[in-house]
C-alpha cells in the first residue's frame, strides 16, 4: 500500500500522507488538507469515515466480529477476568497483578461514599423521571462535591478523580432504581466485591435479608465486561470530545451518559424490551413487526438489529446469547417475551431484507432478557449499560487528556442564508 495519498482539485494536486494502525487498518491524515488547500474541508454527516483520533484501548473488526480491551479478546476477558479487572486493564493498559489490583479496588470503596446532601437532589425529581435523566444529573451534581475532580492534569489527579467515581457511581445507579421503588437508599457494602456490591445495591429489598444469588452475579459480571468499552461510538466521542474543553471527568461522563440514553445507542435495550412486550399486546405476530421494520414508509424499525461496525455478527451478542440460556436456565424463568425474540430472530436470520443489509442482532437484543430475568426494570436497562461503560469512557477520556488531543470542534458547509438586510417586525 502506497504511503502518500494524492487529491487533485482544480489543477492543483495535494499529498496527504496514509497512516496504518497496528491491525493494518489504514486511515489519510488531512491534518494538513484545510491549511494547504485553504480552506477546503470533508463532509462527512455521521462521522461513518472519519476518524476522530488514534486510539490503543480498544480493537474491533466489524466482518470478522472482533472485539479485543487492549489486545485481550473479549471471549477471554468474559470468560477469565472480572469485571473490576477488566476495567483496570481498559483504564491503564494492562491487566493488573494482585497487589495493584487489590489496591485499586482499596481505593474504589475509599470513595463509595455520596454526599448526604445529593439525595436532596434526587428528592426533586419526580418519580416518573427516566433513571438515565437522574443518571446525569446526579453524576453532574457530583462535580460540586468533589471539586478536586474539575482540574485534572496530573496522572495523580486523574486517578483519584477516577476511583473516586468509579466508587459512587454504583451507589447513584442505585439510587436511580431505588427512587422509582419508593425504597430507602442504600450506600455499598466495602466487605464485598465491587460487582457483588452493586447486586447487592440493586436488589436489597427493605423488608428483607439480601442473599447473594452467585448466577445473578456471574451474568451481571459479564455484561458488564462485554459493555465495557466499544471504541469510538457515540456515547464514547462525547466523553472525548467534552473533556478535550477540559471540562472534568465527572462532566465528561455525564455527558456520556446522555448520549447513551437515546434508543438508536445505549437505549436500543429498553426499545428492545418494549418492541417486544407491543408486539406481545397486540397478539405475538412477529411477521407483521418484520414487515413493519422493512417497510420504507413505516419509521419502525427491529430495535436490537444492526450496528454500524458489526456487519456479520456481534461477537458480544454471541456470548451473551450463551450467557442469558444459562441464566434463564438458573433461575428457572418462562418468559412467553423470550418466544416472541426467538421468533424474531430467526425470521430475521433468514429473511432477505435482513441478510442482505447484514443486520444481526446486537447485544442489545439479549441484554434486555438477562437484566428482565434478573428482575431489573425495563427503564433501568440503559442505565445497566452504563454502568459497564463507565471504564471504557473513563479510558478513552484519559488517553484524550494523556495524548494531550486538542479541543474537539469540527468545521461545517454553511448552507443557509446569505446576508440580508434586517426588517422591522411591523414591516414583515
Ligand atoms: N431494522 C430495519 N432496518 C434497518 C435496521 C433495523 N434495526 N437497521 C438498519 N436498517 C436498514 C436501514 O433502513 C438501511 O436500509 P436502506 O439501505 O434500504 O436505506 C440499512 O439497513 C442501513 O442502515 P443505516 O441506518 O444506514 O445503518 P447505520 O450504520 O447508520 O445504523 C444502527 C446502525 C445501529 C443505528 C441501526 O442498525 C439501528 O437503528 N438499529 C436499531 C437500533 C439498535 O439496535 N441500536 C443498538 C446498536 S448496538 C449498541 C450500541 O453499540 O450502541
Amino acid at each position: 500500500m502506497s504511503e502518500i495519498a494524492s487529491l487533485e482539485i482544480d489543477g492543483e494536486k495535494y499529498e496527504f500522507p496514509i497512516i496504518k494502525g497496528t491491525e493494518n487498518e489504514v486511515a489519510i491524515d488531512i491534518k494538513a488538507l484545510r491549511g494547504a488547500t485553504k480552506g477546503i474541508i470533508t463532509i462527512d454527516p455521521g462521522f461513518k469515515n472519519t476518524g476522530s483520533c488514534t486510539s490503543e484501548i480498544t480493537y474491533l473488526d466489524g466482518e470478522k466480529g472482533i472485539l479485543r480491551y487492549r489486545g485481550y479478546s473479549i471471549e477471554d476477558l468474559a470468560e477469565k477476568a472480572d469485571f473490576l479487572e477488566t476495567a483496570y486493564l481498559l483504564i491503564f493498559g494492562e491487566l493488573p497483578s494482585k497487589e495493584v489490583l487489590a489496591k485499586f479496588e482499596a481505593d474504589i470503596k475509599s470513595k463509595s461514599h455520596v454526599d448526604e446532601d445529593v439525595k436532596k437532589i434526587l428528592d426533586g425529581f419526580p418519580k416518573s423521571a427516566h433513571p438515565m435523566g437522574v443518571l446525569a444529573s446526579l453524576t453532574s451534581a457530583l462535580i460540586a462535591f468533589n471539586p478536586d475532580s474539575e482540574d485534572v492534569d496530573s496522572e495523580e489527579e486523574m486517578y483519584n478523580a477516577i476511583v473516586n467515581l468509579m466508587g459512587k457511581f454504583p451507589v447513584l445507579v442505585s439510587w436511580a432504581l431505588r427512587k422509582k421503588q419508593g425504597y430507602p437508599l442504600d450506600y455499598g457494602d466495602d466487605s464485598l466485591g465491587y460487582v457483588e456490591n452493586i447486586a447487592k445495591l440493586l436488589f436489597k429489598k427493605p423488608s428483607a435479608d439480601y442473599v447473594q444469588n452467585n448466577v445473578v452475579i456471574e451474568a451481571l459480571d459479564k455484561l458488564l465486561i462485554l459493555h465495557a468499552d466499544h471504541e469510538q461510538n457515540c456515547s464514547t466521542s462525547t466523553v472525548r470530545v467534552v473533556g478535550s474543553s477540559h471540562a472534568g471527568l465527572f462532566a465528561s461522563i455525564s455527558a456520556g451518559i446522555s448520549a447513551l440514553w437515546g434508543p438508536l445507542h445505549g437505549g436500543a435495550n429498553q426499545a428492545v424490551l418494549e418492541m417486544l412486550e407491543a408486539i406481545k399486546a397486540d397478539g405475538g405476530d412477529t411477521k407483521k413487526y418484520m414487515g413493519k421494520a422493512k417497510d420504507k414508509e413505516d419509521p419502525f424499525r427491529l430495535m436490537g438489529f444492526g450496528h454500524r461496525v458489526y456487519k456479520n455478527f456481534d461477537p458480544r451478542a454471541k456470548i451473551i446469547k450463551v450467557a442469558a440460556d444459562e441464566v434463564l436456565a438458573d433461575l428457572g424463568v418462562n418468559d412467553p417475551i423470550l418466544d416472541i425474540a426467538k421468533g424474531l430472530e430467526q425470521e430475521a436470520l433468514n429473511d432477505e431484507y435482513f441478510v442482505k443489509r447484514k443486520l444481526y442482532p446486537n447485544v442489545d437484543f439479549y441484554s434486555g432478557i438477562i437484566y428482565r430475568a434478573l428482575g431489573i426494570p425495563t427503564e433501568m436497562f440503559t442505565v445497566m449499560f452504563a454502568l459497564g461503560r463507565l471504564p471504557g469512557w473513563i479510558a478513552q477520556w484519559r488517553e484524550m487528556r494523556l495524548n494531550k488531543e486538542p479541543i474537539g470542534r469540527p468545521r461545517q458547509v454553511y448552507t443557509g442564508e446569505n446576508s440580508r438586510p434586517f426588517v422591522e417586525v411591523n414591516k414583515r
